[in-house]
């Protein structure tokens, strides 16, 4: 069997994925950055892929794929392959939806609080003036947790792990998430809402943790900003395109939002020459200790990425081996 590894965000050669696969699998690792960068012979002849984010699987190139049995995304977020397609091709996609589950819950409370306890910029105007900077009441947002109403968008895997660390702050939860059953709220003991500009309006941390789909993209916009409750702070940890950061770029600087943690942009890495980050880079002080960024590392421990390499090698045999697990697409296989 050979399992191709297109975009490997590893240095070494499969070690890992080896060890997890056992003998009998040979890999072929590339860090490619579009299908063209690995020979068309790779694959055509590879059995299986484990894709991690850069390659856009979508196009007649995935016709490729001939002996491909299986796409295995190494990651949650499957928005990069067409998975209709590969579906109509009869490849299965299968993703690794528990390999960072706390990790990215972990992050996205870590950005709320350090936003809500002014810790960033406690350590900023201490650098910058020791003596000076001796004063507890400069950064903007700093508030009591205890009360305060978290807004979770998508209560899936990682939105209810957020919930959970939020209650424990003794924050009251309302999520909107319209997928899910009713009833879901008596389960946890969350409000639930059936609007998001209710939520909006209700919350004063908002948490995204809903995938990236023809609807959500966009989903916060100038209209769902509009109604958000004065001072608010948006967190995303979900993917970059569910929020348009023109938008938050006006609703932060008419001063309708309180502020936003960013672990995702619409385009990564960060465009210098947005508006935004051009402000918050500059160290505008309108901005100063309300936008926080990082660089779609939420996922990210060491603990986290040797589970998502061993369970995507994990994932890829099991497919191989005729029984794929965490399929997204359509139950259609290759015989
Ligand atoms: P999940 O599938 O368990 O949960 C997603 C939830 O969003 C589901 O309950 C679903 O019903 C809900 N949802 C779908 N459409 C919605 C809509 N229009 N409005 C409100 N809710 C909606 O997924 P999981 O594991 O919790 O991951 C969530 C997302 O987090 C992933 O799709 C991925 O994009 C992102 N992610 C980001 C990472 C990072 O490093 N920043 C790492 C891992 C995942």
């Amino acid at each position: 069997m050979r399992i191709l590894i297109p975009d490997a965000q590893f240095l070494d050669d499969a070690e890992i994925e080896r060890a997890a696969a056992g003998a009998g699998v040979t890999f072929e690792v590339h860090r490619a950055t579009r299908e063209t960068e690995v020979p068309e012979e790779s694959w055509r002849a590879c059995d299986a892929v484990i894709c991690y984010h850069v390659i856009q699987y979508r196009g007649p190139w995935l016709d490729w794929l001939e002996r491909c049995k299986v796409i295995v995304r190494a990651g949650v977020g499957f928005d990069n392959i067409d998975v209709d397609m590969a579906a109509a091709r009869g490849i299965p996609v299968c993703n690794v939806p528990d390999y960072g589950t706390t990790d990215v819950a972990d992050h996205a409370i870590a950005m709320m609080m350090t936003l809500t306890r002014g810790v960033a910029s406690y350590d900023e105007h201490l650098r910058a003036d020791p003596v000076g900077g001796w004063r507890f009441e400069k950064p903007p947002l700093v508030r009591r947790m205890r009360g305060l109403t978290f807004g979770v968008v998508g209560l899936g895997r990682i939105g209810t792990a957020a919930a959970l660390r939020a209650r424990a702050f003794g924050m009251d939860v309302l999520f909107y998430d319209p997928a899910l059953p009713t009833g879901t709220e008596l389960s946890f003991g969350f409000q639930r809402t059936n609007s998001l500009a209710d939520l909006m309006s209700r919350s004063d941390i908002v948490s995204l943790h809903c995938p990236l789909t023809g609807t959500t993209r966009g989903m916060i916009n100038a209209e769902a900003l509009a109604a958000a409750k004065p001072g608010q702070i948006l967190v995303n940890t979900a993917r970059g395109a569910v929020v348009d950061l023109d938008a938050l770029h006006a609703a932060l600087k008419d001063g309708k939002l309180g502020g936003a943690a960013l672990d995702v942009l619409p385009v990564e890495p960060a465009e210098p020459d947005h508006p935004l980050i051009r402000a918050w880079a500059a160290r505008e002080p309108w901005i100063a200790g309300r936008l926080l960024l990082s660089p779609h590392a939420a996922f990210y421990s060491p603990s986290s990425i040797v589970d998502l390499r061993r369970k995507s090698a994990e994932t890829a045999i099991a497919a191989l081996a005729g029984a794929p697990i965490n399929r997204v697409n359509d139950a259609r296989v290759k015989a």
